[in-house]
């Protein structure tokens, strides 16, 4: 390992010690132990962060990755919902509450909203460090359910893709590819924040009757979203989904159902938001599935899936990522490319996914070029990933121009770079 990867791998172990939490919730006497993303900004437990914290972990302690994961689970519900945020501190954290409000609660201490299935790939990936086929069979049951649920709840059109009903599902908070919908000017500016509250409550205010009929706010087509990276990460977690039934010892015709429908999903992304003419994924707006044609890397993001068309997958590397006015950026990849008048690298919104590099996008991408036989382009982004976390911390999100720290700082999963380095040295 070189300096700068061990000085890495150094502040991602104490991020990740750092950040547990650790307690006995006031939420009916639950015991809670989990990696939150930052102990002031996000002090709670979010969906997608813990399986990318599980990740992580694995570099750590494999038994701190299964914990992670078993105190995700406990916000699952009997129909198969499981929330987006689950607050387990509330009462200690008023003030971080306010910061990300609003949210839509389906109960004092979670959300009623959703986030990206990663859940089933960080299992998969708890099963291959560790063989452990007991731990599969213990969380298997709400994750099958959660993977149901979304068929049942959020494809009311059922064309295998699923539908967000708000912004904050994708954990893309305000990309302004959701601008046009959101009523939010592509120009945003901090003053735009509250209008994006604004923008939220309304959405929240035409679901709330609706609470007990979730399956039926999609077709309200207040904010109904196909949105590619979230179905290219569903299709991730039916193809592990279909090796966890297999691994637990399930019947074969639950690992073939899951299988058939990962490729569905992708097949579905590869007919209805492929562009030929441009040589990207778009995401489908409203009922009326309006490609929403703001690029962002959301575009390139069904380059995680291996059985991808090649051709696609080398059109969406050799015209896109690869391209310097777009996000072949010094420290990549930048959440929106450089070319859209929404690119925001220096955080000026104050509003997130408008512009900077996150790892999480880095990690995923980078198994997607693997895959895909581009383990030349995989290795640099690590180079470059190592590079600005060496340099400014284990911060949100980085400035992708100058490698500049933003956002929160000791930020949870950034620390996945752990899983970078160890796989660029051989070991993942
Ligand atoms: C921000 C991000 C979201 C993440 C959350 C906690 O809201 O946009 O993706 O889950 O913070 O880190």
């Amino acid at each position: 390992m070189s300096g700068d990867q061990r000085r890495v791998v150094a502040e991602a172990r104490r991020v990740l010690e750092g950040n547990r939490q650790r307690g006995l919730s006031a939420w009916g006497g639950r015991r809670y132990d989990f990696v939150c993303p930052s102990p002031t900004t996000y002090p709670f437990q979010w969906f997608w962060d813990s399986a990318f914290h599980a990740i992580a972990l694995l570099h750590v302690d494999p038994e701190l990755a299964k914990q992670e994961i078993r105190c995700l689970m406990q916000g699952a519900q009997p129909d198969g919902f499981i929330p987006h945020m689950i607050l387990w501190e509330k009462g200690a954290h008023e003030v971080a509450l306010r910061e990300v409000q609003p949210i839509w609660l389906a109960d004092p201490f979670y959300t009623a909203t959703i986030q990206p299935p990663v859940v089933a790939r960080a299992v998969l990936r708890i099963h291959e460090a560790t063989r452990d086929a007991d731990f599969v069979r213990e969380v298997l049951p709400p994750i099958r359910r959660f993977f149901r649920w979304l068929k049942a709840v959020r494809d009311p059109d059922d064309d295998g893709l699923v539908a967000l009903i708000q912004p904050d599902e994708s954990g893309l908070d305000a990309s302004p590819k959701y601008d046009a919908l959101m009523g939010i000017s592509p120009e945003s500016t901090e003053e735009t924040l509250p209008e994006l509250e604004r923008s939220m409550q309304r959405l929240y205010d035409a679901y709330a009757p609706y609470r007990s009929e979730p399956a039926r706010i999609p077709a309200l087509d207040v904010f109904t979203w196909e949105d590619v990276m979230v179905n290219a990460i569903y299709a991730d977690g039916l193809r592990c989904l279909a090796k966890l039934v297999a691994i637990a010892g399930d019947p074969p015709r639950e690992a073939d159902e899951f299988s058939a429908r990962a490729n569905r999903v992708r097949h579905a992304l590869e007919t209805k938001c492929w562009d030929e003419d441009r040589g990207v994924f778009w995401d489908l707006a409203g009922w009326a599935e309006k490609p929403a044609q703001t690029l962002t890397f959301t575009s390139l993001f069904p380059l995680i899936l291996e059985d991808l068309d090649p051709r696609k997958a080398k059109r969406l590397v050799d015209e896109h990522l690869l391209n310097e006015k777009e996000f072949w950026l010094p420290y990549p990849i930048p959440s929106v490319a450089a070319g859209e008048p929404a690119f925001d690298p220096g955080w000026r919104a104050k509003t997130t996914w408008r512009g900077p590099t996150w790892v999480n996008v880095n990690w995923y991408l980078y198994w997607g070029l693997r895959a895909h036989g581009r383990a030349d382009v995989a290795s640099h982004i690590v180079d470059r990933t190592v590079a600005m976390i060496d340099r400014s911390g284990v911060r949100e999100f980085y400035d992708p121009r100058t490698g500049e720290g933003e956002g929160a700082h000791d930020f949870g999963w950034t620390t996945l770079v752990l899983d970078l380095i160890a796989a660029e040295s051989g070991g993942a």
